[in-house]
């Protein structure tokens, strides 16, 4: 007997809390009614107080329990609420949790109700607690508030499964293994044995399985361990095939059974001194850390969007890493990293600054916390256990690597800093390299920074950001080095054979504090905005891709006589996996230009530099054409007008169907574009969304174009039905979406 329920929709909510919300005949019709994932308090895109959601709110919610349930145990399980929680059940306090980014349960047998009401009560406190990690002092990223993760009950036999660890080993070897760490639970007052069997399973066809009997005492908890021999078959996770196979896990104890499912990959990931090697075969890592929020609703979006960040990284960016800056982020994101093969550097939360012990303690739980939920994604290979960008604390530090080898010995340990010489307790030197400021130094040695005699596993965390911080519409120069600071470190990275790679700071824009960014609340640090939308530096990594997976060819240009200093657009950066690309200017071949392998010989697809003049100033402008080739054939083209004019107003959604139930949510892109279909990048339209039907819109309905273009996500409302979208500007009205939700 398991079974989930969740609990996600019809909370009532304000924004206040007062003792007398905890009493169950308290009439909270008054309040909101709201569905998780919930922020306290929608924020504005830009310039606005972050105080405005450091406040103490209260959730409501009735809950029924079948009779049926009577004998089982019952657990109430919350994935995330930032940063404090103290949970009532029938005006009882049943227990409270420190810490915005890690689940916890509590056990609410003996308290609840069955056949009637029970009233749930949730005291959230999403001020920044000195006593929590990461406040204290300042901290470049805003944390927001609410329940912004998901809600469930676990309704489970008195003999359950409370965790499992899977393990994969010897996987290099013909003696391939799984080990199961089983932990279990026995709430009865007997005792006896039980009997465990593993099985593994490849869509639906039992490929491995091992039981064993255990014996058990009365109201105890327990670890059985069983290792089961792998087939010689068995498909490794890996980049390219990250292979999942189903893990089943059942427990007979007397009339009790449990089943516990987990999906899981076979993969062999270590890093070594000379980088970092997955199934045994090196691969440089390439990566970008990425925070966990969106604009209007911070850290609130559901399942799909959460998973598509992953896809945007693997596919959009062509990463084959990323880092959980600086915090363990949603399970959601984590399961499609393990479906698409991108590989996960997870951190505990924090930033730069260590608080005192009572503070020490909750980081040290985020530790376990972490790493209990996570140990059996195959995309982790790293557990981040420092405070990023802390000083050294030896004992603090040794604590937190001890907790993680002893919860999980499979993984190795990382810790991110950006001082030099400090304490390698970890078994990876993570280093925030901020050197390269456009100069010759692009990454330093890492015995430079290590200050120690022998080469360790190293590996770059993050490089840019605060160094050169572009908007998607600065300048066209500012965007060309932008990009260009971004290849030359990947190169740099590439060609140093004791850096295992590097991962840059950072994929998505993100809302910050007054204290960083440019004053509007947003540090411009990202190679794509806060709404996913890329500036140039994203196809440096887009570029890196094989063409069979995509041909990408994108001069990084608004391409107009006017828009340098001195006018023109050389030196022209060409983006592209193509083999070489043709350049005309107004119709006539200006000439056949090839990768510059002389200037970034690490790369595998060096951009195409043009150095042409396309005469001066004072002359008039003509088109320009790109056409790239793959094997002799051309592969792609792009064509920009000499005189572009504003021509439509697209939307794209990125789903066509959600889901009713649990909230759903999808992003639709605005964008006007010339006659060629280029995005032109300095119409600040103001663009009117109407949403009608059975969604609705986060954010505001009336939203100027931010670089031609701008993006906002419809939620669906858990009903089944359609949604439309329509837009209009001053001069154009976009094609009609509409969006089912089956
Ligand atoms: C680092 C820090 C990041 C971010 C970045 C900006 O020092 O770890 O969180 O603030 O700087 O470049």
């Amino acid at each position: 007997m398991r079974k989930t329920v969740p609990l996600n929709n019809d909370w009532r909510f304000t924004e206040v809390f007062e003792e007398a919300f905890i009493k169950e005949d308290f009439d909270d019709t008054p309040f909101q009614t709201v569905n998780l994932p919930h922020t306290n308090k929608e924020v504005p895109y830009s310039y606005f107080d972050e105080k405005m959601y450091q406040f103490v709110s209260c959730y409501r919610k009735e809950l029924f329990v079948p009779k049926q349930y009577q004998d089982n145990k019952i657990f109430i399980d919350f994935e995330g609420v930032m940063c404090f929680a103290k949970v009532y059940l029938n005006s009882k306090l049943i227990g409270e949790h420190k810490g915005g980014y890690t689940p916890f349960s509590f056990d609410i047998t003996d308290v609840v109700r069955f056949e009637t009401a029970n009233t749930l009560v949730v005291m959230v406190d999403s001020t920044e607690r000195k006593d929590i990690p990461p406040f204290g002092n300042v901290v470049d990223y805003l944390t927001y508030g609410g329940i912004y993760r998901e809600v469930s009950l676990r309704i489970v036999d008195s003999v359950f499964i409370d965790n499992v660890r899977l393990e994969s080993m010897n996987l290099l070897s013909n003696e391939k293994k799984l080990k199961a760490e089983i932990c279990l639970s026995n709430h009865t007052r007997a005792s006896g044995s039980a009997s465990i069997s593993v099985k593994v399973k490849d869509k639906g066809n039992e490929v491995g399985m091992t039981s064993l009997m255990v014996p058990i005492s009365e109201s105890a908890e327990h670890t059985a361990e069983l290792v089961l021999d792998l087939d010689e078959s068995i498909e490794l996770w890996d980049l390219e095939n990250p292979k999942l196979y189903d893990v089943e896990i059942t427990l007979q104890c007397g009339d009790y059974v449990d089943l516990y499912e987990r999906r899981f990959g076979f993969r062999d990931a270590v890093f070594k001194k000379d980088g970092f090697y997955l199934n045994g075969r090196k691969r440089k890592l390439y990566g970008l850390n990425r925070h966990q929020s969106f604009p209007y609703v911070g850290y609130a979006m559901p399942k799909r969007v959460q998973r598509k960040d992953a896809d945007i990284l693997k596919y959009e960016l062509g990463l084959n890493m990323v880092r959980t800056s600086h915090y363990p982020q949603s399970r959601h994101f984590l399961d499609r990293c393990d479906e698409i093969g991108l590989l996960v550097f997870e951190e505990i939360p924090g930033w730069q600054y260590i608080g005192d012990e009572e503070w020490k303690e909750v980081s040290k739980t985020n530790v376990i916390e972490m790493i209990k939920r996570d140990w059996n994604h195959p995309s982790i290979v790293l557990w981040g256990v420092r405070i990023n960008e802390s000083q050294d604390d030896h004992d603090f530090y040794q604590a937190t690597n001890a907790l993680a080898r002893h919860t999980d010995p499979s993984r190795q340990t990382g810790g991110v800093r950006a001082i030099n010489n400090s304490e390698l307790l970890e078994d990876v030197y993570t280093m925030n390299d901020f050197i390269h400021d456009g100069g010759e130094v692009v990454l330093r040695d890492q015995k430079e920074i290590t200050g120690l005699p022998e080469n360790v596993p190293y590996l770059v965390t993050e490089y840019n950001g605060h160094m050169y911080p572009t908007k998607r519409f600065d300048s066209e120069e500012r965007q060309m080095e932008h990009s260009v600071r971004h290849l030359r470190i990947i190169n740099a990275a590439a060609m140093d054979d004791y850096i295992s790679g590097a991962i840059g700071w950072c994929a998505f824009d993100y809302n910050t504090h007054k204290d960083f960014g440019s004053g509007d609340r947003i540090c411009h640090h990202g190679v794509m905005d806060m709404f996913r939308i890329p500036k140039f530096a994203a196809y440096a990594y887009k570029s890196q891709i094989e063409s069979q997976r995509e041909v990408v060819l994108e001069p990084v240009t608004v391409f107009a006589r006017g828009e340098r200093c001195i006018g023109g657009v050389t030196p022209l950066v060409v983006m592209t996996n193509c083999e070489y690309v043709d350049f005309m200017y107004g119709g006539e071949l200006v000439g056949r230009f090839y990768p510059a392998k002389d200037r970034y010989p690490g790369l595998t697809h060096p951009p195409v530099i043009i150095d042409e003049m396309l005469g001066e100033w004072g002359m008039a402008w003509r088109s320009g054409e790109f056409v790239g080739y793959l094997d002799g054939k051309e592969a792609k083209r792009k064509k920009y007008s000499e005189a572009p004019i504003a021509s439509k107003l697209i939307a794209s959604a990125d789903d066509q169907v959600l889901s009713s139930g649990d909230m759903d949510a999808t992003r639709i892109v605005f964008q006007i574009v010339d006659q060629e279909d280029n995005l032109i990048p300095y119409i600040n339209e103001t663009i009117k969304i109407l949403v009608t039907g059975d969604g609705e819109l986060i954010g505001p309905s009336e939203i100027s174009l931010v670089g031609g273009c701008i993006a906002a996500w419809v939620k669906t409302k858990g009903v089944k039905g359609e949604i439309a979208i329509a837009a209009t500007c001053s001069r154009f009205s976009a094609n009609e979406l509409v969006i089912q939700v089956d």
